[in-house]
């Protein structure tokens, strides 16, 4: 498979883009088969060019934290649409490279950044299993539903390695298998058509996980967002001129095609570390949370080994997090970062590290209240809850009880 495969995909993308440049595309048309993920908000704003070209199977820019200034690299960026969102969220400060290497698609980008008007973005032709960028200069790595049509899965993992910056995040969205992939038969594992339509090049998810790590990355995971049950068999038949026989290839019980959101990160360069707090941190810590408007002197009631502390190399103490215990439930507050070291994993560092804690005490869930953060705690496991829907001990606490406003979200994190 693997000689052959990147011409095959190659076409089959071309095609696709010379499809979208060919429609004419205008406001009105439906989205890609990608572009439906996407908020009427995301799209919003941006060509309906590059949203009818989408072929991803999820929304990375939705699970990663893109700040002002940083440098993003979008493996595999076909029509565009995700580097033109993240382009809005670095800012005229920042910048966002989309790697592709179909000519087709990178013409289709093009355009599509030049409808969009964005200067601070670049499509540079490459492939994904040699990125054409220097060492440790990307902040952020997306992609969306494309490492699983690479031949050679751990060189894209060496490379985004090599790319990212220190303490970098990789945050993708792709397919993967589920259960013992020797199931599947052979005709859907040799079908081109089903390596070029984001089947059969799928990892195990795994293995995924454990390539990831084998590559450096810590804090791999993989979270569900979408299972194809019964797809598969209509993709294998798609697109026309795919073989009769390929139809009979269904997916056997044991194997679930799923797409998901995959995450892992680059350690830091041991410029920052996190620890258990200590009586000794509370002044920094209260100047902390004073510098980020999250003081409210409650949380030196339960201050102590609940919390921790990041701390630069010089030790001092450059951000917090704390877990409150009520019952069989914790609440996550006081996460705060000194503004000099955000966008650099601080808060993601903390917010991992407490969940971990709660997980080891045995904590049935996590719950909290924000009233900025909402977009960024999905990342952890935290969806929306109903505030009513919280333990009682819970809703006893402080935070529940008045200290935060009625108007803040409250979400949960089971463990
Ligand atoms: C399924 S499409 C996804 C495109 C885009 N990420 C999206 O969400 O719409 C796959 C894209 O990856 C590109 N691609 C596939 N394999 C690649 C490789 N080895 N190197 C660079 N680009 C690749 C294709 O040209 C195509 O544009």
């Amino acid at each position: 498979m693997s000689g052959e495969v990147k011409e095959h995909v190659r076409r089959r993308y071309a095609a696709a883009a010379r499809a979208v440049r060919a429609s004419g595309c205008c406001g009105a048309e439906p989205p890609g088969i990608g572009g439906e993920l996407y908020s009427a908000g995301d799209r919003k704003g941006l060509p309906a060019q590059a949203v009818q070209a989408s072929l991803g199977c999820g929304v990375p820019t939705a699970m990663v934290d893109i700040v002002p200034g940083e440098t993003v690299l979008d493996l595999g960026s076909g029509g565009g649409l995700d580097v033109l969102l993240s382009a809005k969220r670095v800012g005229p400060n920042g910048r966002v490279y989309g790697l592709d290497m179909t000519d087709e698609m990178l013409a289709l980008a093009r355009e599509n950044q030049a409808r969009a008007g964005a200067t601070n973005v670049e499509f540079l032709k490459g492939d994904i299993e040699a990125i054409p960028l220097p060492d440790a200069t990307v902040d952020v790595i997306i992609s969306n539903c494309v490492i699983n049509l690479a031949a050679d899965k751990d060189k894209v993992f060496r490379e985004a390695f090599r790319v990212l910056k220190p303490g970098g995040r990789f945050a993708v969205s792709d397919m993967a298998f589920q259960g013992d992939l020797s199931l599947l038969p052979e005709r859907l594992r040799q079908s081109t058509e089903a390596w070029c339509e984001c089947v059969s090049g799928a990892l195990e998810e795994r293995d995924y996980l454990a390539r990831l790590r084998a590559a450096g990355f810590v804090d791999a995971s993989l979270e569900v967002t979408q299972v194809y049950a019964g797809t598969t068999e209509q993709s294998c038949c798609e697109p026309a001129g795919a073989t009769a026989s390929c139809c009979e290839s269904v997916l056997p019980s044991g194997v679930r095609l799923v797409s998901g959101f995959i995450r892992g990160r680059k350690p830091g360069d041991g410029r920052f570390s996190v620890r258990e707090a200590t009586p000794a941190d509370l002044p920094a810590v209260r100047r902390l949370l004073s510098e980020t408007g999250l003081a409210d002197g409650k949380f030196e009631v339960q201050f102590g080994p609940k919390f921790a502390v990041a701390t630069a190399t010089d030790g001092r103490v450059i951000g917090v997090a704390g877990v409150e215990v009520h019952g069989d439930d914790g609440l996550l507050r006081s996460v705060a970062t000194d503004a000099a070291w955000r966008g650099r994993g601080v808060g993601d560092a903390l917010t991992r590290d407490r969940l971990a804690w709660a997980r080891g005490r045995g904590l049935r869930s996590v719950w909290l209240l924000t009233t900025t953060a909402q977009d960024y705690f999905p990342r952890f496991g935290f969806a929306r809850a109903d505030r009513s829907a919280a333990p009682p001990e819970l809703q006893r606490s402080e935070e529940f009880a008045g200290a935060c406003p009625a108007t803040a979200t409250a979400m949960r994190a089971q463990l």
